[in-house]
């Protein structure tokens, strides 16, 4: 079942060939490969759309998203987040950094970006809830946020959500090859607030000082490939609830949300 170990590209490709031998009735634009491999351009649209100047990336950890190179033009200032100072300090030099916990106290980030956006954040948070909060706080009003996240009640998330961390870090570090502890550590999950579209979830963002909020979820993950039998039941089950339009079981999701813009009196 050890899988050989490789990189990240070389793991996310291996999963493209494998996907077009064995189709599958999710469309490619509802599925999970889709949303990994399209998120960085959708993100600069949104950013450009959104004419975005100063940005900030929360638990940007030390692989910042864009390189300085590809940030769409007409940025001004592009700020990395996170929590832990030596994962910051792992990203190259020539990053604004900023450490603090986005569940915390920032008094001083009030209002001073207008694009906010993460990848594989918000499930590590304690309080999705106050998480939001603080993003929304952050922005300038009419500013964006966008997160990619993976969602319950995606089975490889609730089996991550469920079991003791050192287990599933070890589970992890055997079945997906290029997770190696030095380059592409394990971080805790509690998945708080990641969840598909629901009334009650729409309703929190816009509670925190949204004013529009949009979740489009992705079928279909790759945690099992190495174990043929429960790859082939969660590709069924991945498959059943996109033919039945049940999010609830979607593997990842683009929350898009865009901050009131100013009452005028
Ligand atoms: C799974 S890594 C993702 C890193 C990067 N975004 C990526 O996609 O490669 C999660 C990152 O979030 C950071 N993090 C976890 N909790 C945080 C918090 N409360 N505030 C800021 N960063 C946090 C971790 O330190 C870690 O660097």
């Amino acid at each position: 079942m050890r899988a050989e170990a490789c990189s990240r590209q070389q793991w996310l490709l291996a999963q493209v060939d494998r996907k077009k031998k064995a189709p599958s009735v999710i469309p490619y634009e509802r599925s999970s490969a889709y949303a990994w491999r399209n998120v960085k351009r959708i993100i600069a649209d949104e950013m450009a759309d959104g004419g975005a100047r100063d940005l900030i990336e929360l638990g940007a950890g030390r692989h910042p998203f864009f390189k300085r190179e590809e940030v769409p033009a007409g940025v001004a200032t592009y700020t990395l987040n996170d929590i832990d100072p030596q994962e910051l300090e792992l990203a190259p030099a020539d990053y604004d950094k900023a450490v603090f916990d986005v569940c915390g106290e920032l008094d001083r980030y009030e209002g001073r970006f207008d694009f906010a956006f993460s990848r594989m954040l918000a499930e590590h948070v304690p309080d999705g809830r106050i998480f939001h909060r603080n993003v929304c706080r952050m922005l300038r009003p009419g500013g964006r946020a966008f997160h990619f996240m993976p969602i319950l009640y995606s089975p490889p998330f609730v089996i991550n959500r469920l079991l003791p961390e050192a287990l599933a870090e070890k589970l992890l570090l055997m079945i997906v090859p290029y997770r190696t502890r030095d380059r592409f550590p394990k971080f805790p999950a509690r998945y708080s607030r990641c969840r598909a579209k629901s009334k009650r979830l729409l309703a929190m963002y816009r509670e925190v000082g949204f004013a529009d909020v949009d979740i489009e979820v992705f079928f279909g993950n790759d945690y099992f490939n190495n174990i043929p039998v429960l790859n082939k039941l969660d590709a069924l089950l991945s498959e059943i609830a996109y033919r039945r339009d049940f999010e609830h079981l979607a593997a990842y999701a683009f929350v898009r949300a865009r901050k009131a813009l100013a009452r005028t009196p």
